[in-house]
């Protein structure tokens, strides 16, 4: 059975290894193809990065509690960066700091820039799905979505461009047969807690916006919904170059392989950042291979998952501790190739849109 230590010492002679595989995936022909060199050079499209960013609440007499801890990362246009980790790890957190959407309560520091600059995105240019759905319980699905159409699409568009907008949005998101219900809510039975879900990506997917953020988009939705509405939610950053940040939790295979980057975070520490193709092979090299026939993300979330240390009998092949768990692989990370290569290309997106 792999141990903390033993995980330790395999990192140090591998992540270390200017050859790792995660070179090319990281800055390879992806990112040369995204840096819309032709045709789609004057579209704006919207590379958001962020080199280390803290989020701390509280305040200096009762201390500071730290919530995000040094996170580096970036989003590029026609991608989907999966946010991933156990609950409280700081997903919607980390959302809302990149979308300057944090409270008073909590305090930023560090850079979040966009398409290298520090500036405020301009009106309309980005679009967020909360966790929690604030809907009108009055109106219906169709209601919903075209008096929304009405209202934030442009006025170039004529009010039947705008309906069929509204109509083919509708359809996308599978809520055809719904159209008709009533969103409803307390003490007023309207639709499912995943047509709730569905419903307000629509509303934030009308416009196409550049940059898209979604906190727990598939929450509510069985496997095959999940599958549809983030394959279309895919579909729709390569169609429209759209830079897309999503919040996930337990995703199925097939979701997890539609995502083309994952952070993943523990605590609020990145645990890994890079192509979510090469992440089996970051748990492999610590020691901490996912076992053939299971889930990746499950195998990654159980793996950093503190909250029920208590139900890990000690007795059964001295298991280290998840904490520990997760010192090696954050550590394991951070010295990592992987990590400085992500740090470079940050760079380099920089350098490029400058
Ligand atoms: N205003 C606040 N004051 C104190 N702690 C806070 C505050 N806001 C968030 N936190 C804490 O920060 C941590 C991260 O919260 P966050 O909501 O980002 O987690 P999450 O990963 O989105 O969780 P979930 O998967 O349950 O949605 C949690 O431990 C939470 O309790
Ligand atoms: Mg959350």
């Amino acid at each position: 059975m792999d141990t903390a230590s033993g995980l330790g010492s395999r990192k140090a002679e591998t992540l270390v290894d200017p050859e790792c595989d995660c070179h090319g995936a990281v800055l390879g022909p992806l990112v040369l193809d995204s840096m819309h060199v032709g045709p789609k050079s004057n579209r704006r499209a919207i590379w958001l990065t962020w080199p280390d960013v803290w989020v701390t609440v509280g305040d200096h007499e009762d201390g500071c509690v730290p919530i995000l801890q040094g996170l580096t990362g970036f989003a590029q246009p026609g991608e989907v960066l999966a946010i991933m980790g156990p609950s409280g790890c700081g997903k919607s957190t980390l959302l809302d700091a990149l979308a300057g959407r944090l409270d008073s309560k909590r305090r930023l520091s560090g850079q979040i820039l966009v398409n290298g600059r520090k500036e405020p995105l301009a009106y309309g240019t980005s679009a967020y799905v909360t966790q929690d759905d604030v809907l009108t319980s009055t109106l219906t699905v169709k209601e919903a979505v075209y008096f929304s159409a009405q209202l934030q699409l442009p006025d170039t568009m004529t009010p039947s461009e705008k309906k069929q907008r509204a109509e083919a949005t509708i359809k996308e998101m599978g809520l055809h047969d719904a159209a008709g219900t009533r969103i409803g809510g307390w003490g007023n039975k309207g639709l499912s807690n995943g047509q709730r879900r569905r419903v307000s990506i629509c509303m934030e997917i009308l416009t196409r916006p550049k940059l898209l953020f979604l906190d727990e988009p598939t929450s509510g939705l069985d496997s095959a919904a999940s599958y549809y509405v983030m394959r279309r939610i895919v579909g729709l950053a390569k169609q429209h170059d759209m830079t897309v940040l999503a919040s996930v939790h337990q995703p199925s295979s097939e979701v997890f392989g539609l995502f083309h980057k994952l952070c993943l975070l523990s605590q609020g520490r990145t645990v890994y950042f890079g192509p979510s193709s090469n992440a089996p092979e970051f748990f492999s090299l610590n020691g901490f291979r996912c076992p053939s026939l299971q889930n990746p993300s499950d195998h990654y979330l159980r793996t950093i998952n503190t909250d029920f240390d208590e139900d890990i009998d000690p007795g059964l092949g001295g298991k280290p501790r998840t904490q520990e768990v997760i010192k090696v692989l954050a550590e394991s990370y951070k010295s990592s190739s992987c990590y400085r290569h992500i740090q470079q290309q940050i760079e380099d997106i920089h350098e490029m849109v400058s």
